[in-house]
């Protein structure tokens, strides 16, 4: 998969995708991620990327020309599944999505800056529009970091145990069981006696009860379907 990102910011992406699972995903060539800085389509040599907004009020917008101009040239060499923009008034991102996005060959993230970007490109270049929570960040980085790592630990071979990634919380609409690991004794305090037992059909059960206690208590909406 490749995901290529276009920011005013490159250097706030250059360590979320050099570590861990991210970089292994990268170096095994499963994931190319590249960040294309903004400003190399600027409109004039003070490297102007972004103007003020029509009728009034705080808050730079960021320019169509720019925008424009870089999608047209990346999109000259690639065919895009979906073009992203991270925006706070996008539809809120989850597993669901993340698994859908997984299973693309090629995408394009925006990273707003500033009061965001001219509505027109939003109309006529963005097939998607992402939140990853109400708030407000400065920025869309940060919150394309969060995409593309949920995304990229979902491509198959990128997860070490191929299976693990079926057992995160909130794929089946439930939270992830407790897990333990040595000691079986801490100061006192025991590890269930069904996960040391051995017997994978109760470890199995045990753990989905758990996952089900677990969703009831701290997100019952997950079990409300939809
Ligand atoms: N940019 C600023 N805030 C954001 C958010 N909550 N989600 C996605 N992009 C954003």
């Amino acid at each position: 998969m490749n995901i290529d990102i276009i920011t005013v910011v490159p250097d706030l992406l250059e360590s979320p995708f050099s570590h861990s699972i991210m970089k292994r995903a990268r170096e095994k060539g499963l994931l190319t991620v590249n960040t294309y800085n903004l400003r190399k389509w600027a409109i004039n040599k003070h490297m102007q990327v972004d103007d003020y907004q029509f009728g009034g009020g705080a808050g730079m917008v960021m320019m169509p020309e720019p925008l424009a101009n870089a999608i047209d040239e990346l999109q000259k060499d690639k065919k895009y599944d979906e073009i992203i923009f991270m925006t706070p008034d996008g539809k809120s991102f989850n597993q669901q999505t993340a698994n859908r996005l997984s299973m693309k060959e090629n995408l394009l993230i925006i990273c707003g800056h500033y009061k965001g970007i001219d509505e027109r490109i939003r109309q006529k270049y963005v097939t998607m529009e992402i939140s990853i929570g109400d708030y407000v960040l400065s920025g869309g980085e940060l919150a394309a970091a969060v995409v593309v790592d949920a995304i990229g630990r979902l491509i198959p071979g990128v997860l070490g145990d191929e299976t693990s990634a079926l057992f995160d919380s909130f794929q089946d609409n439930l939270l992830a069981p407790p897990v333990y690991t040595r000691p079986a004794d801490f100061r006192g305090d025991k590890v269930p006696p069904v996960l040391i037992q051995g017997d994978p059909k109760k470890v199995e059960e045990w753990r989905h009860e758990q996952s089900l206690l677990r969703t009831k208590e701290r997100r019952p909406d997950l079990l409300e379907g939809d």
